[in-house]
């Protein structure tokens, strides 16, 4: 942080504290200068803040302005007024207590601009939300309107505040601001019918002129141009360069919907404002007895009609004056000079009266319903010290003001916080100061003060005018050191003093008030009908108050009273505006303006009492409180006394015994650096102490819903368990049941049905027939596999195997083809043949049979080309055994429609005709030999033919039916008798034996053994 307060002085010095030569206003001035012309306009004494009016408008108000500065520590960053504004929000908002910002400088010095950045600042960095936004909108609206009204052009600023403000913002404990609330103090009404050359009437009037709406204006009986008016052309500027009023008017009229004013409000108000405008240019001529009489009947309808008040009776009390005597009302006529008077008179009266119930009715837009607590900020812009070449009652009000508040300022510094050193015991050199108080007193003391003179002679019976006040003050108070006149005055003073003048030595310096007019401007007059007049406006009906109180300089001190009491009653930081120049030029820097300027604000006293003294100061127990998480002895308790308890604190921190000083009840910290850094340390600690809380809640959150979730799962668990340990006694008790039946059922299963054995046997019942279904013989051939019935579905199973079959055999039926049904037939037929017959035919039921065992491919061309014509019907290879040597031959056997044929390769072997078949042999053994008997009536022919055929049954079968020879095969036992050639013959004998063999017997025989071994083999192949 110290490397940051260093860094930071880039021009000249950001904190006159650190000035090394603190008590030369030549140092002080200086280093304002180097600043100002850097546009560096704000400096620190403390925390109390300088501000130079730049004239020119800097790039230093930005929202990036104001987040830089939002929650930053005051010294962390270059001077400015949001550091000031965010440091008062804060404190605010930690310590929850009130506060106020004192807005110092004269007139010109910039003090309503610092009070619109603040509130602007405040706008921007509070918490915001609609209804939030709602007060924002309406508190940065509540000051054009205000300033429309209360503002005017003077020759020192063109944008004067001829008003003093009082402003409070309350924020609740979120630090949202909720409501306002203003207080305005002595308007300065004379400048409604009275404006020094150079200075303009109060803006509105010019903005309704410049800028009210073609209709409205009609309505007003208004022209648009200014020159019109008499009210608002004395100064002789009713156009200004910097001033647009048009544009201003518009923002005007926004702002007055914004705060919720209604149409016929707003309607009212111009009307009012317009009917003064009228009043100005009503005039008066003397009649024949010079009395006042009035002519300018246009001017007097519209202010009658604008203000709803009777001509009759506005044209009375312009032009007459109504005197009370004993029972009766005397109307008394005015002279022209009396009728002005009591028509500038009505005109300041309306004005004043207006802009209070302006005031009221912004109040109530501003007001905050809610009862809850709130902390409240204060801004306080009011009119700063005024000197001009003729000085009048309104001058002396706001240097009085000034005066009071330079009282305040002592109070609460200088004269309080010395007072506060010796109190506590610190040692200390005190800085010598000028207590105005003496000055305060010269004015407003009781009985002897100017103020009670000045009321005394207003109200005291007889002849009192400003020369008679003149003379009581110079009897009361002559001999006052402050106060001067003409005719108390030394020889050389007297040179610069009028007659009528007084001359005040305010704490500012010297002022010459002119005493003319300021009893009328105390009394405020309004003849006793003009007082009617008034009444008759809707707006002032209610404000009837006795005369005493009109007494305008006890009101203003009263209100005064008022003021300083709320301010005391808050913590108080200032801005001190300094005007550097007169000229309002940007760059300008008249030292001897600015050195008076510093002088009177008291800036070098301030900083005196600031450098000699601490920055920080706080009762032992706040400290304690706030800082005690810093150091382990102290936290969180500390059980002996709060000074013993800041003892070790600091000590613990590592505070250097310049830094600090033990007071009686306070400790006082001299450098704000030193503090910083406590506090930073408390912002980093504050988070490590939240954080701890925060876990120790979470843990204690979650240790809790732990425990009640453990406790919920243990009651789920123990009813689930309940339930599932009942559902399990339940299903036992039932499967007990279900065995004992079962078992019962099946003890009892072939007695006839009953209670104990119905459910047995339907089980039984449900078991076989589902068991049945699984396990169905897939075809008919297995219908042996059916599965065997328990006793009691016997013949449910007898049945239902018939008819299963039944159904099988239908869709086998269903399922064959004509050419498989053919092959069937055949089957059929070589059953018919050989069925019981011949010892292999059972092994060839279940080879199907072909069409063909050879392919008219593999059948020689020559062949086919001399046996095509017969269509062939069935080939088969054989072997051929030879008649006479029974040597076997390979040959092809062809059955075409009318032959068969015995092919050896290309060459047709034989050719026997069906019609000389005469029959077939075969054995009844398992030999595939077959013999083909035909008739050989020629020598030539060959015999009949000794075959071996794998397709034995296939072969014959096809062949009997090609030839239509079912009934010529023979099957026969031992022997077979052939021809070899007509008259010659042959024999095959067949036996069974170990292993087939095919050879020539002894006897000439062809001798065939066929093996049932043999057999089994080629059945499986
Ligand atoms: N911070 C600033 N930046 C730019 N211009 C400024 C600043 N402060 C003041 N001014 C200029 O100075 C003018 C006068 O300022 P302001 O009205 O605030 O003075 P004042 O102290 O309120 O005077 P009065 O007592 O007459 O009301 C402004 O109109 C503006 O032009
Ligand atoms: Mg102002």
């Amino acid at each position: 942080m110290e490397a940051s307060l260093t860094a930071r002085d880039r021009v000249g010095i950001q904190d006159f504290v650190l000035l090394d030569n603190y008590t030369s206003e030549s140092a002080f001035l200086d280093n304002l200068r180097k600043r100002s012309h850097e546009n560096l306009i704000y400096t620190y004494i403390g925390t109390l803040l300088v501000s130079v009016n730049p004239y020119k408008e800097l790039d230093i108000y930005s929202k990036k302005q104001m987040d830089t500065y939002m929650g930053v520590n005051f010294f962390e960053l270059p001077p400015h007024i949001y550091a000031l504004a965010d440091n008062v929000f804060r404190t605010m908002q930690s310590e929850y207590n009130n506060h106020f910002i004192l807005i110092s400088g004269e007139s010109g010095a910039g003090k309503t601009e610092a009070s619109k950045k603040i509130l602007q600042f405040y706008a921007v960095s509070c918490p915001s939300t609609k209804l939030l936004n709602n007060v924002r909108d309406r508190l940065l609206l509540s000051n054009p309107v205000l300033e429309a009204f209360g503002n005017a052009k003077t020759l020192k600023n063109d944008n004067s505040s001829r008003f003093g403000k009082y402003m409070d913002i309350q924020f609740d404990h979120q630090g949202g601001a909720v409501g306002g609330h203003i207080l305005s103090y002595l308007l300065e009404k004379s400048r409604v019918v009275h404006q020094n050359h150079g200075e303009r009437n109060f803006h509105i009037f010019y903005q309704l002129v410049e800028g009210g709406e073609e209709d409205l204006l009609r309505w007003l009986g208004l022209e648009r141009n200014c020159q019109h008016y008499r009210y608002l052309v004395q100064g002789d500027c009713a156009k200004v360069s910097s001033i647009n009023d048009k544009s201003d008017w518009k923002m005007v009229r926004k702002a007055l919907s914004v705060i919720e004013f209604s149409e016929s409000d707003i309607e009212n108000l111009f009307a009012i404002i317009a009917s003064v405008l009228h009043l100005g240019n009503v005039k008066f001529e003397a009649d024949v007895r010079g009395y006042a009489s009035l002519n300018n009947n246009q001017e007097m309808h519209w202010v009658s009609k604008l203000l709803g008040i009777p001509t009759q009776v506005l044209q009375q009390g312009l032009t007459h004056r109504k005197i009370e005597a004993k029972t009766e009302e005397v109307l008394s006529p005015f002279s022209v000079d009396h009728a002005v008077y009591a028509r500038d008179a009505l005109a300041k009266a309306i004005y004043g009266r207006t802009f209070n119930w302006l005031v009221n009715k912004i109040n109530e837009s501003l007001a905050n319903k809610d009862s809850s607590r709130k902390t409240v900020i204060g801004l306080l812009d009011i009119y700063g010290f005024e000197v001009f070449n003729v000085n009048s009652f309104e001058q002396f009000c706001i240097n009085y003001c000034n005066e009071k508040l330079q009282q305040l300022f002592i109070q609460l510094t200088l004269k309080s916080e010395q007072e506060e050193y010796e109190m506590e015991g610190i040692e200390w050199e005190p800085v010598p100061y000028f207590n105005n108080k003496i000055i305060c007193d010269l004015v407003e003391e009781k009985h002897r003060g100017i103020i009670a003179l000045l009321d005394e002679e207003c109200l005291r019976p007889g002849e009192a005018t400003d020369l008679t006040l003149l003379e009581k003050m110079e009897e009361e108070i002559g001999g006052h050191p402050h106060f001067v006149t003409h005719k108390l005055a030394d020889k050389k003073t007297r040179k610069t003093l009028e007659r009528g003048d007084f001359r005040l030595l305010h704490y500012a310096g010297e002022v010459t008030y002119c005493v003319v007019g300021f009893l009328d401007k105390n009394n405020d007059l309004l003849y006793r009908n003009g007082k009617e007049v008034i009444s008759f406006n809707f707006y002032c009906k209610k404000q009837v108050t006795p005369i005493l109180s009109w007494l305008v300089v006890t009101q203003f001190k009263s209100s005064l009273v008022g003021l300083t009491e709320i301010l005391m009653s808050k913590e108080p930081w200032y801005v001190r505006c300094i005007k550097p120049n007169e000229a309002k030029q940007p760059g300008r820097f008249d030292d001897v303006l600015v050195r008076h300027q510093v002088k009177y604000l008291g800036l070098m006293e301030h900083l005196r009492v600031r450098r000699a003294g601490f920055a920080y100061r706080r009762k032992y127990d706040i400290f304690l409180q706030r800082y005690k998480p810093l150091c382990p002895d102290t936290w969180p308790n500390w059980r002996g006394t709060a000074a013993e308890g800041v003892q070790r604190l600091i000590k613990h921190l590592g505070y250097k015994p310049d830094e600090y000083k033990m007071g009686r009840t306070k400790i006082f910290i001299r450098h704000p650096r030193t503090l910083f850094a406590t506090e930073d340390a408390f912002q980093i600690c504050k988070h490590r102490l939240a954080t701890r809380i925060q876990a120790k809640y979470k843990g204690y959150r979650v240790k809790g819903d732990y425990l009640k979730q453990r406790e919920a799962a243990t009651k789920i668990e123990n009813c689930w368990r309940g339930l599932m340990a009942r559902k399990e006694r339940e299903k036992r008790a039932w499967a007990v049941k279900v065995i004992k039946k079962f078992i019962k059922g099946f003890m009892t299963r072939n007695q006839p049905s009953c209670n104990d054995n119905s459910e047995y046997l339907a089980y039984v019942r449900t078991n076989y027939l589902t068991r049945l279904r699984d396990n169905l013989p897939r075809t008919v051939l297995e219908k042996d596999a059916w599965l065997t019935a328990p006793p009691i579905l016997q013949e449910a199973s007898q049945l239902l195997k018939k008819i299963y079959i039944r159904h099988m055999v239908k869709k086998y039926v269903r399922g064959i083809t004509p050419h498989r049904k053919a092959q069937l037939l055949l089957k059929e037929q070589t059953s018919s043949m050989f069925k019981g017959k011949k010892e292999n035919y059972p092994f060839s039921v279940c080879r199907p049979f072909v069409d063909t065992r050879i392919g008219e491919t593999d059948i020689s061309i020559k062949v086919l080309q001399m046996i095509r014509h017969e269509h062939i019907k069935y080939s088969v290879p054989v072997v051929k055994y030879d008649r006479n040597g029974f040597r076997p031959r390979l040959r092809q056997l062809i059955f075409t429609q009318e032959a068969a044929y015995l092919v050896e390769e290309t060459k047709i072997k034989q050719r026997i005709d069906y019609s000389s078949l005469k029959g077939m042999s075969v054995s009844n053994l398992s030999d595939n030999f077959l013999i083909l008997h035909v008739t050989c009536d020629d020598i030539k022919q060959k015999g009949d033919l000794v075959l071996q055929c794998d397709y034995l049954f296939e072969a014959l079968t096809k062949l009997c039916v090609i030839a239509n020879k079912q009934n010529y095969i023979k099957v026969v036992q031992g022997s077979v008798r052939f021809d070899i050639q007509p008259g010659r013959e042959g024999f095959v004998d067949f036996k069974s034996g170990q292993e087939s063999m095919v050879y020539r017997a002894k006897n000439g025989h062809l001798m065939v053994v066929s093996s049932t071994h043999f057999l089994c083999i080629d059945f499986k192949r």
